[in-house]
């Protein structure tokens, strides 16, 4: 087979948020520019992030929304690309968008605007994409990177100054998820901290699954608690555990063998509540009196009617106080959580340390950048990591393109 030979100013590995975006910045000062992915279309995870509308920022985003090794790392990049300057771009492409809680933006129509918008920029711009196509070598030269790809029955050698790495991390590897990063981050000398599945559903012993299974489907505000940290959001129980926000964003933080604590009804202290109500209306069912606070199948389950038997006014203050402990202390112990399979980031990963946090180049290997989800910066749920990509390939094709 005939080998075909390029050379280009940089080489972007992987057409997600993070490498379009850099691959953008670095074509501005009309560079050289090819993106290359083993995909069959580019930003596969923005096509089905937030539900299908993307949540493609937070208004709120600083550093303080990041879990990192260095928590200080993202703060240049994310003080150069703002949430506002991604707003900026949105809204010269006219794409109607709309703050959904907490400083979330989501699109009004579809993901699929997002995408269509990074790639006019792209090809405003010059930046060629291949598809379908990986990489098979992989060489450091003395002013460069020879890279050796293959796609549509074609292998060609590319040959770039530059060589951004943006394949992300290992979460929904049906979506095209490799690790090849780490993989050569590691190559060059990196280290990359250890990796887990975050903002992800936990799972719970069988015990707990015969429970939840009577909960299935039933979604309520709560305060999800472990160690120092906390999170109010919706909390979702599933046949397979717990979900909802609540529950992705404290997976970040979760290890094995951990307690997590729900509080229902957070804005209220239940116990003197309860005891108004059983002055107020004690003639009336406990569980009944509960369901107009909560849902209907979760006031049945917190309040057994084989434990709390009879009216309001049959129960103790010692009942009361032992309720009020499983709507606002309730202790869970989950075994695991649902993996890479449904996690929508990699916690961990190229340690920020062997980085330049203005360029994201490598200290070790001039001409060689990571960004993305590969790097040890990983968000809150809420817009957060899009947030992250955006600001990180800013950085490097800003870098880039001042060469
Ligand atoms: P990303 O994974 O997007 O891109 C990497 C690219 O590299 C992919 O196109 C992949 O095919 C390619 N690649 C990988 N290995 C390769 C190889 N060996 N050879 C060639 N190409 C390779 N975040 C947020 O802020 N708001 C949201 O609403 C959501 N919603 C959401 C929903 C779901 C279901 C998931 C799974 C994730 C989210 N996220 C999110 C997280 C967000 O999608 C994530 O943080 C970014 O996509 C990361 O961007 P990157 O460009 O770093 O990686």
């Amino acid at each position: 087979m005939k080998i075909l030979k390029e050379t280009v100013d940089t080489l972007v590995l992987g057409a997600g948020a993070a490498g379009m975006m850099a691959a953008i910045f670095a074509a501005e000062m009309g560079g050289r520019v090819v993106v290359i992915d083993h995909a069959k279309a580019p930003g596969e995870k923005i096509r089905i992030s937030g539900g299908g509308r993307c949540n493609f920022t937070n208004r709120h985003a600083t550093s303080r929304n990041f879990l990192s090794k260095n928590p200080h790392f993202c703060k240049s990049a994310l003080s150069r690309y703002t949430p506002e300057d991604f707003v900026a771009l949105v809204e010269q492409h006219k794409i109607a968008y709309h703050e959904k809680t907490l400083g979330q933006l989501f699109c009004d129509h579809s993901a699929r605007d997002i995408i269509a918008m990074l790639l006019s920029e792209l090809e405003r711009k010059s930046v060629s994409v291949k598809l379908k196509t990986r990489m098979t070598d992989l060489e450091k030269t003395p002013d460069g990177f020879r890279v050796s790809i293959e796609g549509d029955g074609e292998r060609s050698e590319i040959t770039a100054r530059h060589f951004i790495v943006a394949s992300g991390g290992k979460s929904v590897p049906k979506m095209g998820a490799s690790g090849i990063a780490y993989d050569i981050a590691e190559r060059f000398g990196h280290k990359v901290t250890e990796t887990r599945p975050a903002l992800v559903p936990l799972t719970f012993a069988t015990q707990d699954l015969e429970a939840f299974n009577a909960l299935s489907g039933v979604s309520a505000p709560a305060i999800v608690s472990h160690a120092k940290t906390s999170f109010q959001e919706a909390l979702l129980f599933t046949h397979r555990g717990l979900s909802g926000p609540a529950i992705l964003q404290i997976s970040s933080y979760w290890r094995e063998g951990d307690d997590i604590t729900v509080t229902f009804l957070p804005e209220v202290n239940v116990f003197s509540r309860l005891k108004d109500l059983r002055t107020a209306r004690g003639k009336r069912q406990i569980q009944a009196v509960l369901s107009e606070e909560l849902p209907t199948r979760l006031a049945r389950y917190l309040a057994p009617e084989n434990v709390f038997t009879g009216n309001l006014a049959d129960q103790s203050d010692r009942q009361l106080q032992r309720l009020s402990e499983a709507i606002q202390n309730w202790r869970l112990k989950p075994v695991g959580t649902e993996g890479y399979r449904t996690a929508e980031v990699t916690l961990g990963g190229i340690e920020t340390s062997g980085l330049n946090s203005r360029t994201m180049e490598s200290k070790t290997t001039t001409g060689l950048y990571f960004i993305g989800e590969a790097v040890d910066v990983t968000g809150w749920l809420g817009g957060y990591n899009f947030q992250w990509a955006w600001a990180s390939g800013a950085a490097a094709g800003r870098a880039i393109s001042a060469v």
